[in-house]
C-alpha cells in the first residue's frame, strides 16, 4: 500500500464527483455551491489593478495589513467585535484551509472534536489530520434544531473543540441565540474552543441576523472565528478567508499557515479590500437576490412534490424525495438517477452524515444560481418526475 494509513477512512469529495457526473451528462449542476452569476465588475477590476500595480510577490504570512484592517473594521461594524488586526487575524487560503490550520493548531492526538452533522465535507478530514477523534451531534429533519441534551452527551472532559457552522450548509439553519448560548455554556463548562465556519454570514432570510458565537459573553477568548470571502462576493476561486483567534492560538495558526502555504495570493488580497469595504447596500442587495432564489427554489420543490424545511440562511435545501414514487429511499440512487436521467445534479443527503442511516430519503439542492438556471431545472424536474408518477421507473432501471 503506497498511501498513508491516515487516509484509510477518506473518500473523494462526493460533491466534486457529482459535478463530474453532471458535466458528463449535461446536467444542470445544483450539486456544488458556487455561483453561476458574475463576480462584481469592481472586484474584477481591482484584481487587474493589483496585478498591474505589482502586488505580485509574497504577502506577509498572516496577510495584507490593509485587508486585515478592513476586516477588523467590518467585524466591528456588523457585530460589535473588538478585533486587533495586528494580532488576531490571519488571512487563509479559503475557509477550507482555515479549518485545517485551526485544528492543527489546537487539537492534540486523541482530543475529541464535536462535529454537528450533517456537515460540510472538510470538517472530518481536518479533524483526522489533527489526529482528533470526532464526536457527532445530529440535526434531524424536519426542523434540524440543535438538541441541548444530545449536545451535552457529545461533550466530555476530553473535548477540545466544537466545529459550528452557521448559517448552516446543508440544512439552511441559522442557529438562534439560545442554541448558540447552549454551545457557549458547554464550551465554558468543558474548557473547549468553538471553531466556527461563518462563510454564509451575509446570506440570511426573512429578517434573520447571523450571530457570531464570539460575540456572546466570555466567548471571544475561546473562539476561532473562520470567515470567508468566497460566497459573499462570488469569488470562490480566489481562495480567500480569515481566522480571528485569541493571541496564543493566533500565533499557532500563523505558524501552521506559514508552513503550509506561506500566504494567500497577494494581488487577490489587495483586491479584496475593495470587497470588504463595499457599502451596506451591497449586502442588502445580496440578501434580496438570495431571497428571490430561495423563494423560487422552494416553489419548484413544492410544485414537484418534495418536502423541505424552508432555508433560514445559506443557499442549500435538504429535500425529502420519499413521496415522489421513486422505488427506493436510497439517496445515492436517487441523486444518480436525477443527475443522469433527469439532468439535474444534486448531492445525496447521507453523504453529509457519518452516523449510518441518517440522511436517507434526502438530497441537497444548491441554489446560488441565476433565476433562469433554476427555471431550466424546474422544467427538467417536472418532465423527469412525471415518469415516476407513471410508474415508468423501477428498481432494476435505477440500479
Ligand atoms: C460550510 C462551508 N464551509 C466552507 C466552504 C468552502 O469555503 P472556501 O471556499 O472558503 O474554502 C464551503 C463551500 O461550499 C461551505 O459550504
Amino acid at each position: 500500500m503506497m498511501r498513508a494509513d491516515r487516509l484509510a477512512t477518506f473518500q473523494e469529495s462526493l460533491i466534486r464527483e457529482m459535478t463530474r457526473l453532471a458535466i458528463a451528462h449535461g446536467a444542470i449542476n445544483l450539486s456544488q455551491g458556487f455561483p453561476d452569476y458574475p463576480t462584481p465588475l469592481e472586484l474584477k477590476q481591482a484584481a487587474v489593478d493589483a496585478i498591474m500595480g505589482d502586488h505580485n510577490q509574497y504577502a506577509i504570512t498572516w496577510g495584507s495589513r490593509r485587508l486585515r484592517e478592513a476586516l477588523a473594521a467590518k467585524l466591528h461594524r456588523w457585530y460589535g467585535l473588538d478585533v486587533d488586526a495586528e494580532r488576531h487575524i490571519t488571512i487563509c487560503v479559503g475557509v477550507t484551509e482555515a479549518i485545517v490550520v485551526t485544528l492543527l493548531s489546537i487539537v492534540n492526538p486523541d482530543d475529541e472534536v464535536v462535529i454537528v452533522e450533517p456537515f460540510h465535507e472538510n470538517f472530518y478530514p481536518a479533524t483526522l489530520f489533527a489526529q482528533g477523534i470526532p464526536r457527532y451531534v445530529a440535526l434531524e429533519p424536519p426542523d434540524f434544531r440543535l438538541d441541548p441534551d444530545k449536545l451535552r452527551r457529545a461533550f466530555s472532559p476530553r473535548t477540545r473543540a466544537i466545529i459550528l457552522n452557521t448559517p448552516h450548509n446543508p440544512t439552511g439553519r441559522v442557529f438562534t441565540r439560545e442554541e448558540l448560548q447552549g454551545v457557549a455554556d458547554l464550551c465554558q463548562e468543558f474548557d473547549a474552543i468553538a471553531v466556527t465556519d461563518e462563510i454564509y454570514e451575509h446570506i440570511t432570510y426573512d429578517g434573520r441576523q447571523h450571530i457570531p458565537i464570539a460575540s456572546l459573553p466570555g466567548m471571544a477568548e475561546r473562539t476561532v472565528l473562520c470567515g470567508g470571502l468566497s460566497k459573499t462576493y462570488a469569488i470562490t476561486g480566489w481562495r480567500l478567508a480569515y481566522t480571528v483567534a485569541p493571541d496564543e492560538i493566533s500565533t499557532a495558526i500563523r505558524t501552521v499557515h506559514d508552513f503550509t502555504t506561506i500566504c494567500a495570493p497577494t494581488p487577490l488580497q489587495e483586491a479584496a479590500v475593495t470587497a470588504v469595504n463595499f457599502p451596506a447596500s451591497y449586502y442588502h442587495e445580496l440578501a434580496e437576490a438570495y431571497h428571490a432564489r430561495r423563494d423560487k427554489m422552494m416553489a419548484i420543490l413544492d410544485d414537484c412534490g418534495f418536502k423541505a424545511m424552508r432555508p433560514e440562511g445559506a443557499y442549500y435545501v435538504m429535500a425529502d424525495f420519499r413521496d415522489l414514487g421513486f422505488p427506493t429511499d436510497d439517496d445515492h440512487a436517487f441523486a444518480r438517477w436525477l443527475t443522469t436521467e433527469v439532468g439535474v445534479a444534486v448531492v445525496p443527503g447521507s453523504s453529509f452524515y457519518r452516523t449510518p442511516g441518517l440522511g436517507r430519503g434526502l438530497v441537497r439542492f444548491a441554489f446560488p444560481k441565476k433565476l433562469e438556471t433554476l427555471d431550466a431545472a424546474h422544467d427538467r424536474l417536472k418532465t423527469g418526475l412525471a415518469k415516476l408518477r407513471q410508474g415508468a421507473v423501477s428498481l432494476s432501471t435505477v440500479g
